[in-house]
């Protein structure tokens, strides 16, 4: 399906990123996974069936985005699945510096990928924006989320037009069991699962490989521009 196509995965060494990597060179891509950490690329490319190859990049840093995209060269497909630690957090109570960092690690370094990438995507390719959840719901507790995701979500529509025939497309993922979660005790990470899980209509959170699938079809649909797509277990519905 996606033989001789070269896709770049940005954040690709870890969760859904590296299960997108996974799902799109077992589709026949050439993929390109890139992030910050070489230790996590070289963990990932070792699961990774098929052709991959993976380039540290900080996607906060504009100068290494253009170096990065000119040395990638030309290619089809951009997947935008890296971000830092979020703002949670209740609105009067957001810290301004928190939610700088986080529109830093999220909504800077996704402008900046795609604007040194479109030069470089050939016609028929894409560019796919992994926003989140709160962008599609008033929940509270999670404006700071849905600021950062909103704005990406806003920008792309608009760049489904202006960069066409160009494809761009938007994945919204709902609560889902990756890495990102780490930062919590085994334990603890059970019950907030279980817990936010069960709030839902499908009674559980998603897993990676559930992103990967919606991935593949925005990635390679030839039909669909300027689409979102909520893999959320019905989470917008609360
Ligand atoms: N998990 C959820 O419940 C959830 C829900 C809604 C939306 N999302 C969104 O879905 C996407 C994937 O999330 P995930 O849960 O799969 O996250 P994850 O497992 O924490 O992976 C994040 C990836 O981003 C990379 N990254 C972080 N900062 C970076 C930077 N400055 N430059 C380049 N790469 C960077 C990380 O690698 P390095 O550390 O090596 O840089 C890693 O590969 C994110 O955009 C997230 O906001 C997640």
């Amino acid at each position: 399906m996606l033989t001789e196509q070269k896709v770049v995965v940005i954040g690709g060494s870890s969760g859904m990123g590296l299960a997108t990597a996974r799902r799109l060179a077992r589709a026949g891509a050439h993929v390109v996974i890139a992030s910050r950490s070489e230790d996590k690329l070289n963990a990932a490319l070792a699961v990774i069936e098929g052709k991959a190859d993976a380039k540290a990049l900080d996607f906060t840093d504009e100068e290494a985005v253009r170096r990065f995209f000119e040395a990638v060269g030309p290619f089809d497909h951009l997947v935008l699945m890296g971000a830092g630690l979020p703002a949670w957090g209740k609105f009067r109570e957001i810290q301004t510096s928190a939610l700088e960092s986080a529109f830093k690690n999220k909504f800077w370094g996704c402008f900046f990928c795609a604007k040194y990438a479109a030069p470089y995507l050939r016609k028929n390719g894409s560019i796919l924006f992994t926003i989140g959840g709160a962008a599609r719901s008033a929940i509270p507790g999670t404006a700071g989320l849905a600021a950062v995701n909103g704005a990406i979500m806003c920008m792309a529509f608009t760049l489904a037009k202006e960069l066409a025939p160009i494809r761009v497309n938007i994945l919204s993922p709902g609560l889902v069991d990756t890495p990102a979660y780490d930062w919590m005790s085994a334990e603890e990470k059970q019950g907030f699962y279980q817990q936010m899980g069960g709030n839902l209509p499908v009674g559980r959170v998603g897993k990676p490989d559930e992103i990967a699938e919606a991935a593949l079809y925005l990635v390679t649909n030839g039909y669909t521009t300027g689409a979102v797509l909520d893999v959320d277990g019905g989470g917008r519905l609360h």
